[in-house]
């Protein structure tokens, strides 16, 4: 089987819901044992239900934001499971809005939520990922970095440091087995995408339906990704068959990004 990833421990962060819950099941299904992370403990362990085998997988509960509750899951993981192999850094998007309509506290919770948290989690996981000279780090970022998407001020921004520091990282550990890769998908049917079709559907007066359809004609494949869609292009990246393939972006958006 290609992408097998038996063996493997995975932390994957967002993970009750949308690209990282389809990602979860995914590495397991690929026999990764795989620990869900997310804020929601009852929607978490409904994920875990669903994935084949699910005594094998464990849901730790933490905001990415705190560094208290990362180091607190962390102590649960190493304790009931080991090391980490793979590490998915994922979480909800910033609020949406015009840069110029962004208060300083959205920054300062995107910096938190999407840079220092993924600082903290390499700074502790890699030791062990080092002493294997195997890992694998994977970031689910968004097809902003190659394109600003219009009234997602502070996304558009934070995701653009976040590619940088991936880039960083990436030079960092290449000599180590490690690679550290962004995913970008493209519109994708999650919960996240339901809530921002409503969202400018009310900023614009019109309605979720219309919005959809002005989304979708930006997209040469005429639809929206399904997170399994995604998923399998975080598992490829996650592989031992990925050992080459450090510092990119890979686009998963059905071929709307125009640049080539
Ligand atoms: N869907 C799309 O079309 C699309 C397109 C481009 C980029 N993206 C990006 O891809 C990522 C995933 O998108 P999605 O659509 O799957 O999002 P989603 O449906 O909103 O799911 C987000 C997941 O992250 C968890 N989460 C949110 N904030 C967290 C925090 N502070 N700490 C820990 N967990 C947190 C949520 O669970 P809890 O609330 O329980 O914590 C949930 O499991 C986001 O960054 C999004 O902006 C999505």
């Amino acid at each position: 089987m290609l992408f097998d990833l038996t063996g493997l421990n995975a932390l994957v962060c967002g993970a009750s819901q949308g690209i990282g819950r389809a990602t979860a099941e995914t590495f397991a299904k690929q026999g990764a044992r795989v620990v869900l992370l997310a804020r929601n403990a009852e929607a978490l362990e409904k994920a875990r239900a669903a994935l084949p085998s699910p005594e094998k997988h464990m849901c730790v509960t933490a905001d990415v934001s705190r560094s208290d509750e990362l180091d607190a899951a962390l102590e649960k993981i190493s304790s009931q499971l080991g090391s980490i192999d793979i590490l998915v850094n994922n979480a909800g998007g910033p609020t949406a809005g015009t840069l110029l309509d962004a208060e300083a506290n959205s920054f300062e919770l995107a910096l938190r939520t999407h840079i220092l948290a993924q600082l903290h989690l390499c700074k502790k996981l890699t030791p062990s990922m080092k002493h294997k000279n195997f890992g694998r780090i994977i970031n689910i970022i968004s097809t902003s970095v190659r394109m600003p998407i219009p009234n997602l001020g502070v996304s558009n921004t934070i995701r653009a440091a976040v590619a940088g520091f991936a880039k960083t990282m990436s030079n960092e550990l290449a000599p180590c087995g490690i690679t550290v890769n962004n995913v970008l998908p493209g519109y994708t049917e999650t919960e996240r995408l339901a809530a921002l079709a409503h969202a400018a559907a009310a900023r614009n007066s019109s309605t979720a339906d219309s919005v959809r359809e002005n989304w979708l004609k930006q997209v040469p494949m005429n639809r929206f990704a399904q997170p399994e869609e995604v998923a399998a292009a975080l598992a490829f990246l996650a592989s031992r068959e990925a050992a080459y393939i450090t510092g990119v972006s890979l686009q998963v958006d059905g071929g709307r990004i125009g640049a080539i």
